[in-house]
């Protein structure tokens, strides 16, 4: 009874105030990909071990489904506060999403299975969770956690390519590293941005 009254006066209370309203627009966002074209979505002939490293790029802890998701979440807690930085990061997870997709065509096509896990090391095969994000507070360090993430995906995409004797997979790889590069340098110059402002304040 008294959470229901209090939810009564706090309805007639906001009848003469302001919505909540984020202002901060996302129209008209595009991908942050280079203006290059993608190799066509091929594979020389079906294979499940180069799948399972797909995979960990799909879905595991360093990932493509990491990086939407450590983005989305970035720029979910940006927007009020800084809307270009939060513009930027959306475009950078719209990137990750289409490289998402096209990891998925290649598992298709090399006869693997397109889920939510991923083998390990061990052979174990893990389902992907939030725990893989790296989600600080602050914006610099959002940042410099997303430059990371970044440097790692390159590192695991080359480590894959020295696996992957299929020339059609590894130059989609190839590719998608120079949208990875494309996105440090973005959040290296987002990041400069903010220090020369502060050290102007
Ligand atoms: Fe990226």
């Amino acid at each position: 009874m008294m959470a229901q009254r209090r939810c009564l006066e706090g309805l007639s209370m906001e009848k003469d105030t302001m919505p909540l309203t984020n202002h901060c627009s996302m129209a008209g966002i595009r991908p942050a990909m280079l203006d290059l074209p993608y190799p066509p979505m091929q594979v020389r002939c079906r294979n499940q071990e180069y799948a399972e490293l797909l995979a960990c790029d799909y879905c595991g802890s360093v990932s493509e489904l990491s990086a939407i998701t450590q983005y989305i979440n970035n720029e979910n807690r940006l927007c009020l506060e800084n809307c270009s930085i939060a513009r930027t990061l959306l475009g950078i997870a719209m990137a990750e999403m289409m490289h998402l997709q096209k990891l998925g065509e290649l598992i298709q096509l090399l006869g693997g299975e397109v889920s939510f896990s991923a083998g390990q090391p061990g052979g174990k095969r893990q389902m992907w969770t939030p725990a893989c994000l790296d989600l600080p507070q602050g914006t610099e360090k959002m940042l410099c956690a997303n430059i990371e993430a970044e440097k790692a995906a390159i590192a695991q995409y080359k480590a894959h390519m020295q696996r992957i004797g299929d020339p059609c997979v590894n130059g989609v790889l190839r590719r998608i590293i120079r949208d990875e590069e494309y996105h440090i340098m973005l959040l290296q110059i987002m990041l400069q941005d903010m220090q020369v402002m502060q050290q102007n304040m």
